[in-house]
C-alpha cells in the first residue's frame, strides 16, 4: 500500500476560506482581529514560526504585532509585555513563543495571560476547560491535527489513536481532544513516551499514530500497522551538506519507509505546520468575535 499524502496547505486553505467570511463580517462592524506574539531571543525555529504567523495575518487581513525582547530580558519585562497586551483593545489574542530562556518561569508567564486572549489555549483555565469538554480556545497544533484527520476522511471516532510524546503543547492536549465525547473525537487514546516499555508494540496497535517526540525519524515502518494513518508533528532541523542552506527539516517519522505501509500520512514540511498557523488565526477570529459581542461566534 502506498499512503495518501495529507496536504496541510490544502486543508489549511479550506479553513482559511471559512475564516475569510467571518473576518469580512467582523470588518463590517469595524473590528479587525488582532494577534500579537511575544518573542524572547533569537531561536531560529521560533523566528520562523513568528514570520509564518505574520505572513498568515497579512494574507487574511488581520492586524499583527510582534513584541521582540532580548534573550537576557528579565522576567519582569516579559510579564510587563503580557500586561500591556492584556490591556490593549486592538489585540484580541496573543501568545508568548516557547521555549523561554531558563531564567524565566514559563508557567508564571502563561498564568499572567488573560484567558480570554490566550490564543494558544495554554492558560490552566483553558487547559481545564479543554479537558472537561467546554473549551474557550483549543491549542493550535492539536486542534489542527484533529481538523486534518476529520477533513481528510480519517475521523478518529472509535479508532485507537496512539500518541507518542507527552508535551503540554502537543501530546497531552491531542490526547485530551481526541478522547472527548464529541463529533470528530470519540477515540480510544494511548499515550506513549520516553519511559514507555515496549513502545513499538503499542504503536503497532494504533489505527492512527500521532508522532510528537521531537526525535528525527524515530517512528520506523516496523512500528506501523499496515493501513494505519500517521500524523507527523516533528520539525527537526538536520544538517544536510547537499541542501542549499546546509540543513533540511525532517519529521519524527521515517516518511519514505512508512508511506509504503500506512494508508495516509502527513509530510514534513507541508503537513501539521500550516495547520498550526491557521488554527491560531481561527482562535484570534474567535477572540475578536467574542470581544465584539457578536452572537454567533464560531465555536472553539
Ligand atoms: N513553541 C512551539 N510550538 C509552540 C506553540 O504552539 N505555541 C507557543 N507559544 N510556543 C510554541
Amino acid at each position: 500500500m502506498v499512503a495518501k499524502v495529507i496536504s496541510g496547505p490544502e486543508v489549511a486553505e479550506e479553513i482559511r476560506k471559512e475564516l475569510r467570511v467571518k473576518i469580512a463580517q467582523l470588518k463590517e462592524r469595524g473590528v479587525t482581529p488582532g494577534l500579537a506574539v511575544v518573542l524572547v531571543g533569537e531561536d531560529p525555529a521560533s523566528k520562523q514560526y513568528v514570520r509564518n504567523k505574520e505572513r498568515a495575518c497579512e494574507d487574511l487581513g488581520l492586524y499583527s504585532r510582534t513584541v521582540l525582547l532580548p534573550w537576557d530580558a528579565p522576567e519582569e519585562e516579559v510579564l510587563k509585555a503580557v500586561d500591556t497586551l492584556n490591556a490593549d483593545p486592538a489585540i484580541h489574542g496573543f501568545l508568548v513563543q516557547l521555549p523561554l530562556p531558563n531564567h524565566i518561569d514559563e508557567n508564571k508567564v502563561i498564568m499572567r495571560i488573560d484567558p480570554a486572549k490566550d490564543a494558544d489555549g495554554f492558560h490552566p483555565i483553558n487547559v481545564g476547560r479543554m479537558l472537561i469538554g467546554d473549551p474557550l480556545f483549543l491549542p493550535a497544533t492539536p486542534h489542527g491535527i484533529q481538523e486534518m484527520l476529520v477533513r481528510s476522511g480519517n475521523d478518529p471516532e472509535g479508532k485507537h489513536v496512539v500518541v507518542v510524546g507527552r508535551s503540554n503543547i502537543v501530546g497531552k492536549p491531542v490526547a485530551a481532544i481526541l478522547m472527548q465525547k464529541k463529533k470528530g473525537a470519540n477515540a480510544t487514546v494511548t499515550v506513549c513516551h520516553s519511559r514507555t516499555r515496549d513502545l513499538a508494540s503499542l504503536v503497532r496497535q494504533g489505527d492512527i499514530v500521532v508522532a510528537a517526540i521531537g526525535s528525527p525519524q524515530f517512528i520506523t515502518a516496523d512500528m506501523i500497522k499496515p493501513g494505519a494513518v500517521v500524523v507527523d508533528v516533528g520539525t527537526n532541523r538536520v544538517d544536510d551538506p547537499t541542501a542549499k542552506r546546509g540543513y533540511r527539516w525532517v519529521g519524527d517519522v521515517d516518511f519514505e519507509a512508512v508511506k509504503e505501509k500506512a494508508s495516509a500520512i502527513t509530510p514534513v514540511p507541508g503537513g501539521v505546520g500550516p495547520m498550526t498557523i491557521v488554527m491560531l488565526m481561527k482562535n484570534t477570529v474567535i477572540a475578536a468575535c467574542r470581544a465584539a459581542g457578536i452572537d454567533h461566534c464560531p465555536p472553539a
